[in-house]
């Protein structure tokens, strides 16, 4: 048996004496009594009765244990022409005032605080202040409108919104406080207080007595420390799509968390402390949350945020720019990044005009990694590229390579094997485990291992029904794929309506309610296309009500103009047309599967329960018109 393979077998044979093992690495303040709690599934918890906090394991211990002065946050802004050096102890002082703002305005153990800000030092001293005080703070990308931040502030209820007054994406300026106004007003739950972080960029209009300055506050403000909490207490609420304009709140407690994070840092990713870690990715997003900020900073590294694109900030060579400048060992990203550079510079050249010399290995993940992408940057950069598939729920990796265990060779296709703590099946819809190499649900024997979500927001229903009841005993994870003979797994896409673009995790069917309210349209579907620079795009089908005789081009010009407006423009919402009608099944249902297929031109079964076959001759035609299948 390899060593992965006996580490692995450890972790699922003796799962409490594994995870206990790696729960050394993180300071308690009470050591816990138990370190599985199995007794109420399948709401498990970990390291019950243990008392901690997840801000003094990622700053404050740092300080105290010789690492005051290292290095903690590199904060490099192409687009404002900014690089800042934050050490662990300008970071705790930086946190512990702001938490201390926080309490001024009455923020406690147990509130729910929204954060949403781009990619700045204070976006992470927000988390970390929650943090410490046992707030519990919900994140929202910036590239989300205001009505789906509306959408998030009502379910999460929060004491109050964190903001900056904007921000610049690309090479535009974009202003942030707007939203946030629009999002209150949208929103039913009332908003009393807005901390606003004014750039120097831009800078916001302030509503009297409800908005409040962050550097008046914090000048205002004294210290505070952490506050003891139950490592089954909450950390934060991160909202993700699921296939209802509803999205999921997925909730993170802080002991398995923090325990998880740490030990990926190492095994996972092979980085010690004190090294240079840096997630290309945004605090908006799951990978942001873990491994920007809670994973290297308890971990003793330093972690790069980068407010800046892979291309255009200045140009494709940022990246190399980066990891030179800042000595990065490994450097973790979306494949779309990388496809960014590839077709801006496809010879490598600006590659070639910076020393990467420090750069051991690219990690890529959140959506499929083609095999013209690996290869192309195996190749030029000529250090190991390796895939790993996770989701916003199970907060770190599923499937891996623990270059720091065992690097095992990489196979094209798949993100390797399922790490330690996750026990990976492959099932029919009937539950029935399949033999190697046959394709069905990925789905994960329970429990999961720490730092997986513990339940949905005010939402334990929805947890059991999203995940848990479709294969009793098992975690759905809604991708689908297969297992080979070597334990390899392949991810080959989502079984349901959530579709990837750009590495940013949508909802077809939230696009679908928001273009069902245009007046005109009687009923429509949205799908997922290939994209060779974005992996996928939504397109829309529509139907109009009997009767309208406008121009469909003008009836999809405000279809697009909807979808951006509510969701915000990272849908990526451009592509729609009329259709006379919508295959279905004789029930009813859209068969919106079917028309996938046909727009990635692939092989489909004619659905037994379809009403009218000839439909489906009308879709391919109309797509073909549109210039589907793309490849
Ligand atoms: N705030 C506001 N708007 C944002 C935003 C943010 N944080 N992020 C993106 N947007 C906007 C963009 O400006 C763009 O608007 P436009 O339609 O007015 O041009 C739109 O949302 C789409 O953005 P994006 O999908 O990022 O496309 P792009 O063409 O600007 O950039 C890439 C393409 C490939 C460079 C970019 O998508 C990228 O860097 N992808 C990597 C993604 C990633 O790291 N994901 C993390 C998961 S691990
Ligand atoms: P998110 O919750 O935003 O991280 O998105 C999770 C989804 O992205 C998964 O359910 C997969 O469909 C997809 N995904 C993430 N990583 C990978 C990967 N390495 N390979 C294939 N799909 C991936």
């Amino acid at each position: 048996m390899s060593n992965f393979d006996s580490v692995f077998q450890s972790s699922v044979q003796n799962r409490e004496a594994f995870w206990a093992e790696a729960a050394k690495g993180i300071t308690w303040y009470k050591q816990y009594d138990k370190v599985l709690d199995s007794s109420n599934p399948p709401f498990y918890r970990w390291f019950v009765g243990g008392k901690m906090n997840t801000c003094y394991n990622a700053v404050d211990r740092h300080v105290e244990n010789g690492r005051a002065d290292q290095t903690a946050i590199i904060y490099d802004s192409p687009v404002t022409n900014t690089i800042a050096k934050i050490t662990y102890k300008e970071l705790q002082e930086r946190v512990a005032l702001f938490a201390g703002a926080l309490q001024s305005q009455g923020v406690t153990k147990g509130d729910t605080v929204v954060i949403y800000m781009p990619m700045i030092p204070e976006a992470a001293v927000a988390m970390l202040a929650c943090a410490r005080l046992g707030a519990i703070h919900s994140v929202v990308f910036g590239g989300f409108a205001a009505h789906e931040l509306a959408i998030r502030i009502d379910h999460a209820q929060p004491k109050l919104i964190i903001t900056a007054s904007g921000a610049i994406e690309g090479k535009k300026v974009l202003a942030y406080k707007p939203l946030v106004d629009s999002a209150i007003d949208q929103s039913v739950h009332e908003v009393k207080k807005v901390i606003l972080f004014q750039r120097d960029i831009i800078k916001s209009e302030m509503k009297e007595g409800r908005d409040f300055d962050w550097n008046e506050l914090v000048a205002a403000s004294k210290p505070v420390g952490c506050v003891e909490l139950d490592a089954t207490d909450p950390l934060y609420i991160l909202y993700t799509s699921g296939t209802t304009g509803m999205p999921k709140g997925v909730l993170r407690d802080n002991g398995g968390h923090a325990v998880a994070l740490l030990w990926t840092m190492k095994n996972l990713y092979n980085i010690n402390p004190g090294e240079v870690w840096w997630s290309a990715s945004d605090v908006g997003w799951v990978v942001g949350h873990s491994y920007i900020v809670y994973a290297p900073l308890i971990q003793g590294s330093t972690t790069i945020l980068y407010e800046g694109k892979p291309i255009g900030t200045p140009d494709a060579g940022a990246f190399w720019r980066v990891i030179s400048q800042h000595g990065v060992k490994s450097l973790f990203t979306a494949p779309t990044a990388f496809r960014a550079i590839k077709k801006e510079d496809p010879n490598g050249e600006y590659f070639k005009k910076y020393d990467t010399s420090c750069f051991e290995c690219l990690y890529l993940a959140g959506e499929r990694l083609d095999p013209d992408t690996l290869h192309w940057a195996e190749k030029l950069i000529g250090v190991p590229v390796i895939d790993h598939w996770w989701q916003t729920e199970t907060g770190w990796a599923i499937v891996g390579n623990c270059r720091g265990i065992e690097e095992l060779p990489v196979k094209e296709g798949s993100p390797t094997k399922a790490l330690p703590g996750y026990d990976v099946h492959i099932v029919n819809e009937e539950g029935t485990e399949l033999a190697a190499g046959q394709e069905g649900n990925i789905v994960i024997r329970l429990p999961l291992p720490p730092g997986n979500l513990v339940t949905l927001w005010r939402n334990d229903e929805r947890f059991v029904k999203s995940y848990m009841t479709k294969f009793p005993g098992y975690y759905d994870t809604s991708d689908g794929g297969y297992i080979d003979q070597d334990g390899y797994v392949y991810v080959m896409g989502r079984m349901d309506d959530v579709i990837n673009v750009a590495g940013h995790r949508l909802s077809t069917g939230a696009m679908e309610e928001i273009i069902s309210n245009h007046p005109d349209v009687a009923e429509c579907a949205v799908f997922g296309t290939h994209d060779d620079l974005k992996g996928q795009l939504p397109l829309g089908l529509f139907v109009v009500k009997a009767g309208v005789t406008r121009s469909s081009d003008e009836i999809k010009e405000e279809l697009v103009r909807m979808v951006r407006d509510a969701i915000g423009p990272i849908a990526c919402f451009r592509d729609a047309t009329q259709v006379a009608r919508l295959p279905k099944t004789r029930s009813g249902k859209i068969l919106r599967g079917t028309m996938r297929a046909i727009a990635g031109g692939k092989d489909y079964n004619m659905p037994s329960t379809i009403d009218d076959p000839a439909i489906l001759d009308e879709i391919t035609a109309t797509l073909a018109k549109m210039g589907y299948p793309k490849r």
